[in-house]
């Protein structure tokens, strides 16, 4: 099986994920990982599986991903997944529903198979946190634990799961 494994990411998050998931599907498949922007949209239909990467941003997957799922064109009998980093530390499944709403909305409008979504916690970058611990009307307590819950990751245990995750999508 020919899968593409493309990702936006501006701090490595997304990244850090999305060369895992590449690493496991190439044990099986011929797996390709490549930067967003380094996808044209006709490329896509060139493979069986398209697994999209995406940090979270505001509540939503970033601009450059939700472009490139309007844009793409696709081919017979794909399928695709996500995969998505966020600094909360977990989100209800509602919510997830929510994020993952363009993706399964692209694979409805185009006829791919959608196979669901990985999430995990992605540190927030530090030029972010002032602010975003002023929006959440954090006080500093609450921030530091916030902070304490996020950093480091994605480890070495959210890239198991990932890998976990396409292990089970590609068997
Ligand atoms: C502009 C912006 C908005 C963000 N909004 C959210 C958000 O709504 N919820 C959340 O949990 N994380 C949010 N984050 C945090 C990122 O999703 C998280 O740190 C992610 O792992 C970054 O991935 P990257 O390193 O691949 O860019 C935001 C980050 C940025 C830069």
């Amino acid at each position: 099986m020919k899968v593409l494994v493309t990702y936006f990411s501006q701090t490595g998050n997304t990244e850090k994920i999305a060369r895992a998931i590449c690493e496991e599907a190439a044990r099986a498949n011929e797996a390709e990982l490549k930067k967003l922007e380094d996808v044209s949209p006709g490329d896509a239909a060139m493979y069986d599986f398209i697994l999209i990467g995406s940090p979270l941003h505001a509540g939503n997957l970033a601009g450059p991903v939700k472009d490139f799922l309007d844009s793409i064109q696709t081919s017979s009998g794909q399928k695709m997944a996500g995969f998505i980093t966020h600094f909360g530390p977990a989100y209800p499944e509602q919510a997830m529903d929510g994020f993952t709403e363009p993706i399964k909305a692209a694979c409805k409008k185009k006829g791919i198979e959608y196979k669901g979504c990985f999430d995990c916690q992605g540190a927030l970058t530090e030029s972010l946190h002032e602010m975003v611990k002023k929006k959440q009307n954090l006080n500093d307590e609450q921030w530091a634990d916030m902070v304490k819950q996020m950093t480091g990751h994605p480890n070495e245990e959210d890239e198991g799961k990932a890998k976990a995750f396409v292990k089970e999508l590609l068997a």
